[in-house]
């Protein structure tokens, strides 16, 4: 007979407790407890390990015995999602993707599951049925993938089955909130739930070594769904994100134990599903016949790739009493914080106008050497004096109206020097450009005011 229990889960963060608590101990959140029933019946236990392998016990061992370099990444044939991992995709990895619903998703895993041609990849959906993946397949045009396996099921148990028979190579779960286990009574997509699934595939990916990907959803505030012990479990987070409404999408590491966090990838949804995008610049700088007051060009860095990014401002009389400051993929406190040494160092009377900041492509800029290039657009569209498109900027703006050196100036350089523009600024302080012979002409400024009597007299 199953002995069943119940406990109470925080909705927030996860914690466990016997009874129902008004305060979170762990998170410190108020009633955020839920009674959830545990079953405890071992018969139903999730296993998917062959009994011999199961009496194994493992043991500790020293360091030192451990083999080394055994460790040989799966490269897939997506350049983007490759370097998001830090290099291809680590043996017994879990990888939880999460994003926003219709941003591409599953259009990404599945276009994954085609590609490895190599690797038995087993697709779990609990979104959709067999036609609905089929038909997209077909809408993806890609060759045909004797090796991609598809398996409608949501609970956990059978699942494990499944993959007992098949021997996958690869395992993707579309979604993490859309199963269940046997162990326990909540419905799906409740805490315990997505807590205990991921916690069954874990065990199951590092057993096993076997890479699994789990597709999970985010809450409308863009946190993903679930408690945030899903965060610590997984080994990677990727977070794929973009303007719904534009055709560019960013798939971003938010957390890799095997790779840096600071790399993108960037993906154009097309309509045979999604592209990777080499060349990034081009796409994020418009085409126009010519120049604009209020658009400039930023040398910014992502990862370790760099990104020449247009910035539009659009800056007009305020009308009511408190001025708008609104920036799209940029953030707030920085646009404010640069708009008062606007005002104070430079005396431009920025209390009074409202204030509109675009980054082009729907793309989020957090490199502050886009500062100089922002601060540089604000002034051009306040005074109606457009920029050359041929210049581009690189520096942080300081609280004093100083500019700061950034970090991997020449590799800056030369992408601006690449895409054909004929002047950057940049700090005059920090390490010295290499006076390599180039086409392009480094301009080294140490204030703002230097910066905006050069461009504008
Ligand atoms: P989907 O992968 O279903 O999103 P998610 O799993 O994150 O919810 O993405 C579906 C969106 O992408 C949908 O709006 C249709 C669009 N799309 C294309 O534009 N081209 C394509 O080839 C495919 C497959 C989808
Ligand atoms: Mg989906």
């Amino acid at each position: 007979m199953a002995k069943s229990k119940s406990l109470f889960f925080c909705q927030n963060c996860g914690h466990e407790s016997p009874k129902w608590l008004g305060k979170c101990p762990s998170c410190q959140q108020w009633n955020t407890f839920v009674e959830e029933v545990v079953k405890k019946e071992t018969a139903a236990r999730a296993d998917w390990r062959e009994d011999h392998e199961r009496k194994q016990r493992n043991k500790p061992h020293p360091l030192q015995e451990i083999e080394s370099g055994t460790e040989i990444r799966v490269l897939t044939s997506d350049e983007e999602l490759n370097r998001v991992l830090g290099g291809g995709i680590v043996p017994g990895s879990l990888i939880l993707i999460g994003g926003e619903p219709g941003i591409g998703k599953s259009t990404l895993m599945l276009q994954l599951a085609l590609s490895l041609k190599q690797l038995k990849v087993l697709y779990v959906s609990g979104e959709e049925s067999d036609q609905q993946i089929k038909m997209r397949a077909d809408r993806l045009q890609q060759t045909a993938n004797d090796n991609c396996y598809i398996f409608t099921e949501t609970n956990t148990q059978n699942i494990f089955q499944g993959i007992k028979e098949l021997k996958p190579d690869l395992v993707i779960i579309d979604s993490i909130q859309t199963l269940h286990s046997e162990l326990l009574d909540s419905t799906p997509g409740s805490i315990g739930q997505v807590r205990q699934c991921a916690g069954e595939l874990m065990k199951f990916a590092k057993e096993t070594s076997t890479p699994v990907f789990l597709v999970g959803h985010i809450t409308k505030d863009g946190m993903l769904a679930g408690p945030k012990v899903l965060e610590h479990m997984v080994d990677t987070v990727l977070q794929f994100e973009g303007d719904r409404h534009l055709a560019y999408r960013i798939l971003r590491t938010t957390k890799n134990r095997f790779g840096s966090t600071s790399e993108i990838g960037i993906y154009e949804m097309q309509g045979n599903g999604l592209r990777e995008v080499s060349n990034p610049s081009e796409i994020l700088i418009s085409q126009k016949d010519s120049a604009l007051s209020g658009a400039t060009i930023g040398a910014t860095i992502e990862g370790n790739r760099p990104l020449l990014i247009e910035i539009q401002s659009l800056v007009s009389p305020a009308s009511y009493g408190t001025p708008q400051r609104t920036p799209t993929g940029f953030d707030q406190k920085r646009l404010n914080m640069l708009l008062a040494v606007l005002e104070k160092r430079c005396g431009f009377r920025m209390g009074q106008h409202d204030v509109f900041v675009n980054m082009a492509g729907g793309i989020r800029v957090e490199d502050p050497a886009i500062d100089l290039a922002l601060c540089v657009s604000i002034v051009s569209s306040l005074e109606e004096l457009p920029v050359s498109e041929k210049i581009c900027f690189a520096a942080e703006v300081g609280l004093g109206g100083e500019l700061r050196a950034v970090n991997r100036i020449d590799q800056r350089i030369s992408e601006a020097e690449k895409l054909g523009f004929s002047e950057i600024y940049v700090s005059k302080f920090g390490q010295k450009a290499a006076a390599k012979k180039s086409t392009i002409q480094v301009k080294s400024f140490g204030k703002l005011t230097e910066v905006f009597s050069d461009l504008f007299g």
